[in-house]
């Protein structure tokens, strides 16, 4: 999954109910700030919707909140830094009576009780598994002034069972002001981790892997549908792991892409993160046969050298990486691909990351996210291998590997220069978001939008386009984006399955 920063956004979306504006002056303004995946991103849509509920009012201004929510990621160090730095930060300066600070999701599972010796003015830790516990905390900790902790099981801590039940999936409520934009939602297919690569500590963050009931999943996506959704992505750690037997039938996600894809409304379907060693041919035929379907998958491979993938333990070698891009090709041949990428793993040599290199340049990723090395306290590999790469080199590699992986992005952008694409719209670019920031604009406006195969694409249009698909003439690209002309504004909702696929 890919990462990101966000604090929060606000007005309310609907007008407050006189309840609401009364509850709201007593201790119900809440801020909250978002570290790390789009798995996190859900989860405070889910928690801000049950805090909503209960009369609660959003602030982006930390120091006009009542209730400061911190949901963090532990995947790299430098994530926690930045919340302890923010942590840090509130401990002084004028205080408003009755705040009550949260830190919750991963940091909270990994570090527990050990948060408060750093921060001693955290009221309650919440982990990934007690979400919905939140709210009652908050308001057990505001009366009491006492801190509450709430976290799952650590993994040798029962039986599978039991450790599971202590990972609870959280999806009971929405928060349409939450999502990155209102026609885009995510909906978690699977919580946890159980491939335990010994870099990595989702394993112990999120607890043992669990699908969700494809019936569960099918309802929330007609909810979303009705909400005005036009794309879902499904989420999960390992997503194309999904496993659930339902009435005696087992669903893989190819079943379950079979069951959501005639949900009215819904436009474009993707999903995110998968796992190399469980693509199977089903998923990728399934993917080739159904029209909203998106061809793109974010395959990470995490390296190009078989002995750090070994040590890795991430159970596959180059070679069968190779036959899955192999596969994928000869399925879907427009399909567009993206990875992970780790750079100063312990014994990572220079030869080992030239390999690296070399498979960038073989598989033409669309992107890649290039991440250094990380030592995690709790993970397998910090036990056995010492952090042997100078931070130095570790920059380096990354610098380097950004560098060819850029040129081969637009190098494959360029390739759809006159081509026209098809793109959901998701609404007005930063760039003229900025602009609207700084005051009135006239005529149209850039929007920005994804083809099926993930493309960024830019263009000037009628804001009222958010939720159609466009059909877009690109004309220039950069590394990221393709920038182009739209080709007609008639708004297409519901038509994608019969318009003429010209490019995706
Ligand atoms: N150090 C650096 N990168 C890591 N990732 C996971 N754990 C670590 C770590 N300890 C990266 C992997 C994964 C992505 C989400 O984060 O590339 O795919
Ligand atoms: Fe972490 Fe590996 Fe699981 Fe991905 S598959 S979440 S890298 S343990």
């Amino acid at each position: 999954m890919t990462e990101s920063t966000s604090s929060l956004p606000t007005q309310p979306s609907s007008p407050q109910t006189d309840s609401e504006e009364r509850t709201c002056d007593h201790n119900r303004k809440l801020f909250i700030e978002t570290v790390g995946c789009q798995m996190n991103v859900l989860d405070s849509e889910l928690v801000v919707a049950d805090l909503r509920n209960r009369g609660y009012e959003l602030t982006d201004n930390v120091r006009e909140a009542d209730t400061v929510l911190f949901n963090t990621c532990s995947v790299r160090e430098h994530a926690e830094h930045k919340i302890y730095s923010r942590l840090g930060k509130l401990k002084y300066g004028k205080q408003r009576p009755n705040r009550v600070i949260g830190v919750i999701g991963c940091m909270a599972q990994k570090d527990q009780k050990t948060i408060f010796d750093r921060a001693p003015h955290v009221d309650i830790i919440v982990g990934t598994g007690q979400l919905s516990s939140i709210p009652d905390m908050i308001d057990e900790a505001r009366e009491s002034r006492e801190r509450g902790v709430a976290v799952g099981l650590s993994r040798k801590g029962g039986s599978r069972e039991t450790v599971s039940a202590s990972f609870e999936s959280y999806d009971p409520l929405r928060e349409p002001q939450m999502r990155p934009s209102p026609c885009q939602a995510f909906v978690r297919i699977m919580i946890g981790c159980d491939k335990f690569c010994t870099y990595c500590v989702v394993p112990t963050t999120r607890g043992p892997e669990q699908s969700r009931s494809p019936k569960q999943i099918e309802q929330e996506v007609c909810v979303l549908a009705e909400q005005g959704v036009k794309e879902v992505t499904l989420l999960g750690q390992t997503v194309n792991s999904y496993k659930h037997t339902e009435d005696g039938q087992l669903f893989r996600l190819s079943d379950l892409l079979e069951k959501i894809h005639p949900i009215a409304g819904i436009e474009r379907i993707k999903f995110v993160t998968n796992y190399p060693r469980d693509m199977g041919n089903d998923l990728l035929e399934v993917m080739r046969d159904l029209p909203k379907v998106a061809h793109y998958l974010h395959v990470p491979v995490q390296s190009g050298c078989d002995d750090v993938l070994a040590k890795m333990k991430r159970g596959y070698t180059v070679d069968e990486y190779r036959g899955m891009m192999g596969r994928i090709s000869e399925i879907l041949p427009d399909c567009s691909v993206s990875s992970d990428f780790i750079v100063g793993h312990p014994g990572e040599t220079e030869a080992s990351f030239e390999k690296s290199l070399d498979l960038i340049r073989e598989c033409r990723f669309k992107n890649s996210f290039i991440f250094k090395y990380s030592p995690r306290p709790g993970t397998r590999g910090f036990e056995l291998f010492p952090d042997d790469i100078p931070e130095a080199v570790k920059r380096e590699r990354n610098n380097i590997m950004l560098g060819l992986q850029n040129g081969i992005s637009e190098e494959d952008n360029a390739e759809f220069i006159g081509e026209t694409v098809q793109v959901l719209v998701e609404g007005l670019s930063k760039a003229s978001e900025k602009a609207i920031g700084k005051g009135p604009v006239e005529g149209p406006q850039q929007l920005v939008g994804r083809t099926r195969c993930d493309r960024i694409t830019v263009f000037d249009g009628n804001p009222r386009l958010a939720g159609s698909i466009a059909r877009v003439m690109v004309e220039d690209v950069t590394a990221t984006t393709l920038i182009g002309s739209i080709v007609t504004e008639e708004i297409q909702h519901g038509s994608l399955n019969v318009l003429p696929i010209l490019h995706s």
